[in-house]
């Protein structure tokens, strides 16, 4: 059998064929009807590199530690429908009070990097660093990752952290030992820690499919271990296309994701997590020119909502983030009307063994944001 056939029997499972029958305006207009018959029982939010199709029917938007932040305040939803991707949900329901009820549209709204590291070939990689350098390492993890690894962190005394905190989390992590494993993103690892004025090579890499470390320095410089697990949609940000954009455009700014390569970071004008971003372009002179490199829904996003600027992506080729584009309007208007029917479905739960420790990493993380 095809991968393209298991994909049909799994989204027929998922989502009925009657979906595809209906006019954008007939599901926006659903959806509209649901929202206002729940009022405050519903809560929907959503991530800025959602479709403009889903956010537009979003409670609060926000980056990752925004939305993280509205869900531990999180008022008396009964349900709520979250446009993010399977890790932002799994938060929200950890940060959430236990009779509310998370639900992800649609389940197959993962993240390629929360699935570079699991807890297996973590507790693996812990052993090794163990036996070379003891008791000196604070783990750390990028909210970017499953609550099973949010768990182990919080098990071991360290935190999450999401790009708009990295730089003081990381401060904070060397407060309490003196070497930091920094999982699953090594890119935005590297950048923060090199903005704290660690070198590169102070910096060993884990690579967990290998089991095996890269680096050729002397282990006991290590300061910062990197989890070799990056994302697929920063990565293909790259030097060449600041090249020829400062060939061609010269004038024209480059703001990057810390999620990009560390050349690319260090290449560009601007880095920052999402909500720096979208402030520093708010903010930008009227006529200022921008090259930004993140998630395309964001870019096009920020292009229609400052008219006044020219915003275009680094690289000219760009794709979306494909799983954050799972959720779309049909598989939003189906979660809504099974409630109204009422039935939860895509229920994310994170069992209590599991959030008990990650729960203690979220609270350090924001505690400190
Ligand atoms: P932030 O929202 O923390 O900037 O993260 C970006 C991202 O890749 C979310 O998946
Ligand atoms: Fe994951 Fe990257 Fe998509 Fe964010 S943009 S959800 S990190 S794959």
């Amino acid at each position: 059998m095809e991968v393209l056939d298991l994909l049909e029997i799994e989204s027929e499972v998922t989502l009925p064929k009657r979906y595809s029958t209906l006019s954008v305006k007939e599901m926006e207009v659903r959806v509209q009807e649901i929202k206002s018959k729940f009022g405050d029982r519903l809560f929907i939010p959503g991530h800025h590199y959602q479709k403009d199709e889903v956010i537009q029917f979003a409670d609060a938007r926000g980056d990752s530690l925004k939305l993280a932040q509205i869900c531990s305040q999180m008022p008396d939803a009964e349900f709520i429908v979250f446009c993010g991707v399977h890790f932002m949900a799994e938060t929200a329901d950890m940060l959430t009070k236990p009779d509310q009820k998370v639900i992800l549209p649609d389940l197959r709204a993962g993240c390629s990097m929360a699935d570079m590291a699991d807890i297996d070939q973590t507790e693996i990689g812990w052993e090794k660093m163990q036996e070379i350098w003891g008791d000196t390492i604070l783990p750390l993890t990028y909210v970017n990752s499953t609550a099973a690894i949010k768990g182990f962190v919080g098990k071991h005394g360290g935190a999450t952290v999401t790009s708009s905190n990295a730089k003081k989390m990381l401060q904070w992590a060397f407060t309490q030992k003196e070497r930091i494993l920094f999982l699953p993103d090594q890119h935005l690892g590297r950048n923060t820690a090199f903005d704290l004025g660690i070198p590169l090579d102070q910096m060993a890499i884990w690579a967990p499919l290998e089991g095996t470390f890269e680096y050729d320095g002397n282990f006991e410089d290590v300061k910062v271990i990197l989890w070799k697990g990056h994302c697929s949609v920063h990565e293909k940000f790259n030097l060449k296309h600041i090249e020829n954009l400062r060939k061609q455009e010269p004038e024209t700014k480059v703001l990057v994701h810390p999620e990009c390569t560390y050349e690319v970071v260090q290449a560009s004008d601007f880095n920052g997590s999402t909500s720096f971003i979208i402030d520093t372009i708010k903010h930008a002179e009227s006529g200022s020119r921008w090259a930004i490199g993140t998630e395309m829904n964001l870019v096009n996003r920020l292009a229609d909502e400052n008219p006044d600027k020219q915003i275009i992506s680094l690289n000219p080729f760009m794709c979306p983030c494909l799983t954050m584009n799972r959720i779309d309007l049909p598989h939003l208007l189906w979660s809504l009307e099974k409630l109204e029917e009422g039935e939860v479905v895509n229920q994310i739960k994170v069992p209590e063994e599991v959030s008990e420790y990650a729960i203690l990493a979220l609270n350090r993380m924001l505690e400190r944001s």
